[in-house]
């Protein structure tokens, strides 16, 4: 009697459990937006967001020839990386050039941060990648005008894709976390459908290495180049969104921090000597794409780092549990979000010894962020997948992309889904009374 008890309470409680995770259930015409949409089950669905620097176009290049991956959406951040005008149609562009222009589509997001840094991106630096693919001093390829961005914005794509998608969609951010804040704002019950939050950037130094907590109001604006390491962009130039989404409730936060993507320097040497030993020969904008940042922007080889496409590595290797990837070695920290003018930013992201130093604090979040990498293995990984032009995510027709079947799939069922149409509404076959059935069952025909 006792173990059936415990069995009911634990059916009970499993589904009401289930219930609050996935705190709206779909109503009925919902439901049949889902079914419509006819996603693909078999892979790991994934939305990108991102701001769209070169470094971001690697990972997108990698992740789109992983084969355990579904890209249903790519969104941009504006406030990063990229000037506003760029930003979209840059990832729009490459997409084409690699033969993906209509297998994903891309969402153009948010073009200001929930709280400014203060920080400004040297507009030198931000007119080298804006111009990246086009100049003829760089890449000096030629745009397709009639290529379209998504029909949704990217904060409407993000809060759809994890209404809509059958199941947990794993989120992999390269910029700023505004577009996500703001999606997770909005509507909070989709922060159920959130996977595992894979992040690039962070800063996780120890709260004794921020020498001052108070902003130093004195310093206004940093410049590009006196920014110092471990300092990282994509946590700073939005650390308000970050703060947000972090502590928004997402089940689990992976992150590649600033410090651990300076040990992959991208190594000419070491690239065309990989190349040579794996037998590999790129096409030769794609090999132009991965060597020619330090010409295009007039810096020196030594600036460069393989940055973004580490943390989209690094997710894949989480993913697939691979003990061999280049991620030698993992730590589960908890990260603090304070205000600082240290380490040139207005406010801060660390400390990893909260134990001691912190052992009350609240707020803390978990984060898995990768400590030692193995830059062989990733640089081989790296050039295996963009090689073999498999591009798995870009199979999808037109018509099937995710985006489009979603827009199709809710212009069908468009009245139903009006709130005031509530005779449509399946109140009871929501997980409440699912429950509340099998307790019943179970109490009265199984007792
Ligand atoms: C750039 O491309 C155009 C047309 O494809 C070509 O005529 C021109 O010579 C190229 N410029 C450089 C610097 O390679
Ligand atoms: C923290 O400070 C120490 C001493 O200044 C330095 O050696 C270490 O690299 C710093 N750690 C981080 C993560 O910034
Ligand atoms: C604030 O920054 C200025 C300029 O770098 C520096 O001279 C000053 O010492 C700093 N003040 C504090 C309290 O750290
Ligand atoms: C670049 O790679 C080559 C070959 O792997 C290596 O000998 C060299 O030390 C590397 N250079 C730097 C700056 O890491
Ligand atoms: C390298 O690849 C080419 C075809 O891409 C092939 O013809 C050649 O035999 C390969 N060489 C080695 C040493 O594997
Ligand atoms: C490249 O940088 C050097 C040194 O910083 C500078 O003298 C030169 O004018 C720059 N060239 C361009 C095209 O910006
Ligand atoms: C990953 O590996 C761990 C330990 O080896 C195991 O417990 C876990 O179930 C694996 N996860 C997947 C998705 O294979
Ligand atoms: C942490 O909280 C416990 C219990 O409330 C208290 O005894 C202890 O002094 C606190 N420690 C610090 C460092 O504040
Ligand atoms: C974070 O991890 C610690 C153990 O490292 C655990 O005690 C705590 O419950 C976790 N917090 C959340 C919000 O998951």
């Amino acid at each position: 009697m006792v173990n059936q008890n415990i069995l009911l309470t634990t059916v009970f409680l499993v589904i009401v459990n289930n219930c609050r995770v996935y705190s709206r259930a779909l109503t009925y015409a919902e439901q049949q937006i889902q079914l419509c949409i006819n996603q693909d089950g078999t892979r790991q669905p994934l939305i990108i967001d991102t701001d769209s620097d070169v470094d971001d176009l690697w990972a997108i290049h990698y992740v789109l020839n992983v084969p355990t991956i579904d890209v249903l959406a790519i969104t941009t951040a504006i406030d990063g990386y990229t000037k506003p005008l760029y930003s979209g149609s840059n990832v729009l562009t490459f997409l084409d050039l690699i033969g993906c222009s209509n297998g994903v589509g891309v969402g153009f997001g948010a073009t200001l941060p929930l709280i400014s840094a203060g920080f400004q991106i040297s507009p030198a630096l931000l007119d080298a990648l804006d111009t990246y693919i086009t100049s003829p001093t760089c890449l000096n390829q030629s745009v397709n005008i009639f290529l379209q961005p998504s029909a949704f914005s990217a904060i409407e794509l993000i809060k759809l894709t994890l209404k809509y998608s059958k199941v947990p969609v794993d989120i992999l951010v390269l910029g700023t976390m505004t577009n996500l804040a703001t999606a997770i704002s909005e509507d909070r019950s989709i922060v159920s459908k959130i996977g595992t939050l894979y992040f690039s950037g962070g800063q996780f130094k120890p709260l004794s290495n921020f020498s001052s907590l108070m902003p130093n109001l004195t310093i206004f604006n940093y410049l590009y180049d006196t920014e110092t390491l471990p300092a990282s962009p994509n946590a700073y130039l939005d650390i308000f969104a970050m703060q947000r989404v972090a502590t928004s409730g997402i089940k689990k936060i992976v992150a590649m921090p600033g410090s651990t993507q300076h040990t992959l320097p991208v190594n000419l040497t070491q690239l065309f000597e990989t190349l040579k030993r794996m037998n590999i020969t790129l096409k030769p904008f794609i090999l132009n794409f991965i060597s020619s940042l330090a010409k295009c922007q007039n810096a020196t080889e030594s600036d460069m780092k393989w940055w973004d496409n580490s943390a989209a590595q690094f997710m894949v290797q989480m993913q697939t549990n691979n003990s061999q990837g280049f991620c030698r070695q993992t730590k589960n920290v908890q990260s603090l979000y304070i205000m600082s003018a240290d380490a040139h930013q207005f406010y801060g992201q660390g400390v990893i010894d909260t134990d001691m130093l912190l052992p009350n604090a609240s707020g803390l979040v978990n984060y898995t962020i990768c400590t030692q990498t193995d830059s062989s293995i990733f640089l081989a990984e790296f050039l295996t997948k963009i090689n073999s032009e498999k591009l798995y995510s870009c199979q999808h027709q037109y018509s099937q992309r995710f985006d489009i079947r979603l827009q199709q799939c809710m212009l069908k069922y468009d009245s139903a889904v009006q709130p005031t149409n509530m005779a449509k509404t399946n109140h009871f076959l929501t997980p409440f009374f699912l429950s509340v059935y099998l307790f019943l069952y179970v109490t009265y025909f199984l007792a």
